[in-house]
């Protein structure tokens, strides 16, 4: 628990600056699981003051991102590959060829094919060293919606009901968020070497508690987390408030 966001991202920044540089002097690449929405962003800020102000470089990075809208291109001021250039990749220096997300645009039938080849990429880059997380009011990491199993991979996925409703506003209403999207699975995000999971503010207090304190089981994916031998919470005074 940090005083603030400011200083708990900071201190992720920091530690995610010193993978890159540990792997770059070693001749590594170094593989980072992204996620979006309101919770990384101020994260991708202090990377991006790092890379302008103290010259961390991403030339040696390899990035997924967790999900992507489905139905949305990539020009759609609300599909993640848009938010991700515009919050993070516009202002570094990682490599285009680098940057991986699900396609929201992929037809129906090829879905399947699709996130095998997402899978595949991740396993051919060496895993995930290390995976950053929003959570939810559903508990959902990554759009892994209740009843999703701990094994399961990279698929496409229904939307929660209240997942839709907290997109509303950013979409101008509830008929225009997507119905569903392409996630990696709950066994793709745990098998990263390393998980921290972001949280701000007392909206997301109770699924904070439950997620941590609360049964490992598929009512609440962030719970599978708790079995994970690397997985920390960065969380704020706020979000804290429910915890025992
Ligand atoms: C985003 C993602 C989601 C969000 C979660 C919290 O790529 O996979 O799990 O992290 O919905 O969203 P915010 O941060 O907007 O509260």
């Amino acid at each position: 628990v940090f005083p603030s966001k400011a200083e708990a991202t900071r201190k992720l920044a920091a530690e995610t600056a010193e993978l890159i540089r540990s792997n770059d002097a070693a001749g590594k690449k170094t593989v980072l699981g992204l996620a979006t929405g309101s919770t990384p962003i101020a994260f991708y800020q202090e990377l991006i003051r790092l890379h302008k102000e103290e010259g961390l470089s991403f030339a040696n990075v390899i990035s997924f991102n967790l999900d992507e809208y489905a139905g949305l291109p990539k020009e759609h001021k609300e599909s993640y590959w848009y938010f991700m250039h515009q919050n993070l990749f516009d202002h570094i220096d990682i490599k285009p060829e680098n940057i991986n997300l699900p396609s929201g645009t992929v037809a129906e039938a090829d879905i399947p094919a699709h996130c095998a080849e997402y899978e595949q990429k991740i396993k051919d880059a060496g895993g995930i060293d290390l995976q950053i997380l929003g959570i939810g009011r559903t508990g959902h990491i990554g759009f892994n919606e209740p009843g999703s199993p701990k094994n399961s991979l990279t698929r496409a996925i229904e939307l929660d009901p209240i997942t839709r409703e907290d997109a509303a506003p950013a979409f101008d209403g509830l008929e225009n968020v997507p119905t569903a999207a392409i996630t990696m699975g709950c066994g793709t995000i745990l098998a990263a070497r390393r998980i921290v999971l972001m949280a701000w503010g007392k909206n997301k207090a109770p699924i904070v508690n439950e997620a941590v304190t609360g049964p490992v089981n598929d009512i609440v994916s962030a719970s599978y987390l708790q079995e994970h031998d690397n997985a920390v919470f960065y969380i704020d005074e706020e979000a804290s408030t429910e915890l025992p």
